[in-house]
């Protein structure tokens, strides 16, 4: 029998445990659509805040072997403007998820409640490394980001995860914040804080200096606080962090993801990696004798 890569994520039922993770391909309906074509679970889209933001200057991203580096300074349209890109990329059978970020409560209130109708569920960016007052000020704060989740929980009754920090000296401290503040689950790891110096010019390359890393460089991180995080808190845990093909993402459920989401590997390779990773898990556990990825979750501990 073909074993079942159905997976459930506070109510929110994905046809199976891939997403695109948020700030790859999210800034357009179509592309959100085209992800979603290629056979991911759900899609997420760019960080949205209540105004516009331009971003930062150019270079914004480079490759630096072992993953990207990137600053982009969160640009967006703003939530309003989007809600015509969602009109293309959402509907009753595309599963997407709305990423936002802001400077206060009120303002991630506001954000998920323009969203709300939009969208299937919402992901807080409480963790961009390197964007003052709406990045991981707020993520490296248990008592901030406890009061921002249940701020916007009180706002919107759709399934409300919270994408956490690696930059801080206690990830499981963070999430049993987001699970007091009432989030239906946390999605880990955003970026690590990294840099890169051209020597030719002798200044850090990004335009922002510092930006965020991401890919395979940071996969046993990611790994490391799905674990962890996985012990600590009830709500699921979605693994995000160097998922590169379907032997990463069995490596996440095992350490107690019940979902995973893959951005990097989109850019460097091409959207077939969706495709790679659903097959590889349907042959993995029919290899195994497992009859649905449930079984895995968390085998490791
Ligand atoms: C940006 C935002 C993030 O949350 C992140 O991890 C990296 C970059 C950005 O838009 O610059």
């Amino acid at each position: 029998m073909q074993p079942n890569l159905r997976t459930e994520i506070a109510g929110l039922r994905l046809r199976n445990p891939t997403m695109l993770s948020a700030g790859i391909l999210g800034m357009t309906g179509r592309s959100l659509r085209a992800v979603w074509d290629t056979g991911a679970g759900a899609v997420v889209t760019k960080s949205l805040g209540l105004n516009p933001r331009k971003g930062y200057p150019n270079p914004s991203v480079v490759d630096v072997g072992c993953g990207f580096l990137n600053a982009m300074g969160l640009p967006n349209p703003g939530v309003r403007e989007f809600l015509d890109e969602l009109k293309t990329a959402h509907s009753d059978q595309v599963t997407v998820i709305g990423s936002i970020y802001g400077g206060s409560p009120e303002e991630f209130a506001e954000t998920a409640d323009v969203l709300r109708k939009s969208v299937d569920a919402i992901e807080l960016n409480v963790s961009c490394p390197h964007v003052k007052e709406v990045g991981v000020e707020i993520g490296q704060n248990p008592e901030l980001v406890e009061t921002v989740v249940s701020r916007v929980r009180k706002a919107i009754t759709l399934p409300l995860f919270v994408k956490l920090s690696p930059n801080v000296t206690s990830i499981t401290k963070l999430a049993q914040a987001a699970e007091r503040g009432g989030a239906d689950a946390v999605v880990a790891i955003n970026t690590l804080r990294a840099m890169a110096i051209d020597i030719e010019t002798c200044r850090p390359v990004l335009g922002n200096k510092v930006g965020g890393l991401s890919g395979p460089a940071i996969k046993p991180v990611a790994l490391r606080c799905v674990y962890e995080i996985s012990q600590t808190v009830k709500i699921p845990v979605i693994g995000c962090g160097g998922i590169s093909d379907w032997k990463d993402a069995v490596e996440f459920l095992l350490a107690g993801a019940r979902a995973v989401q893959i951005g990097t590997a989109v850019a460097y390779h091409d959207l077939s990696v969706f495709k790679e990773v659903t097959s590889g898990l349907e042959r993995y556990l029919l290899r195994k004798g497992y009859a649905g990825i449930g079984e895995i979750v968390g085998l490791s501990h």
